[in-house]
């Protein structure tokens, strides 16, 4: 569904990624995890072309290495981003509407019923400014701002961050529900256990390279990834 051949990125002249390649097959949550630094959201920014970047990406076996922004969420290709990004002054309501501003009227209006539907805290508070809701409505709100425009990919940088436990737990069943709706996941994540208690298969990056990856079967049991990335 997605194919990232040989991704680049530089800032100035420093290298932030170097010839990274992954893939997202139909249907599955892939994750993709590393330490503060390591490329994870340059990597993102460089697939929906937010930043300048070089290498092959492919949607659906279309390439869309030279698109724009905009055109690449028109083609079903979302991400959600690090620390979230909502308009804190806007509503929730406002907010999501803003997510769907590619879409006709009517499809925003089908799709914001969807979203109420399955966040019904987020039609609670459908009138309060984003910035009121706590960090974990606040990430849900981010999550279904993404789902407004149909995305048929969807990319989330660091979810977790700042949140409790259990809002780390719903969350995990969230985008396991996004996923069940037919969305293919690239999942990124520092909270590595997160990530493969979620995945099909995922990859390690450090320094802008892909230093390991497979199943998290396989990667639980390495011992680098082990006491780099799961403390254990
Ligand atoms: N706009 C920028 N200008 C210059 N350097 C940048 C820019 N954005 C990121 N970098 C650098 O690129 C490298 C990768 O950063 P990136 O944000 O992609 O990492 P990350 O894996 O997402 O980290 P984190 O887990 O902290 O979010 C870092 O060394 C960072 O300092
Ligand atoms: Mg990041």
């Amino acid at each position: 569904m997605l194919q990232v051949e040989d991704l680049e990125v530089s800032y100035q002249s420093v290298a932030a990624v170097r010839g990274l390649s992954l893939s997202v097959p139909q249907g599955q949550i892939v994750g993709l995890v590393g330490a503060n630094g390591a490329g994870k959201t340059s990597t993102l920014n460089a697939i929906t072309g937010l930043v300048q970047r070089r290498g092959r990406t492919l949607l659906g076996g279309q390439d869309i290495s030279q698109c724009k922004t905009a055109d690449i969420v028109r083609r079903g290709l979302v991400q959600v981003a690090q620390g979230r990004q909502l308009f804190p002054d806007m509503s929730v309501a406002e907010n999501l509407e803003m997510g769907g501003f590619l879409q006709s009227p009517a499809s925003k209006r089908e799709m914001t019923e969807k979203v109420f539907a399955q966040f019904p805290v987020l039609k609670e508070r459908a009138t309060q400014p984003a910035g009121t809701l706590s960090g974990g409505e606040q990430q849900m709100l981010a999550v279904a701002r993404a789902l407004m425009a149909r995305p048929k990919v969807l990319l989330i940088d660091e979810p977790c961050l700042g949140l409790s436990p259990k809002m780390v737990s719903r969350l995990g069943e969230v985008i396991r529900q996004v996923n069940a709706d037919g969305i293919s996941i690239l999942l990124v994540e520092q909270n590595t256990a997160f990530v493969f208690g979620l995945t099909s298969y995922a990859y390690v990056i450090e320094n802008g390279r892909v230093v390991l990856e497979g199943t998290p079967d396989l990667l639980r049991r390495n011992d680098k990834v082990r006491s780099a990335y799961l403390g254990i």
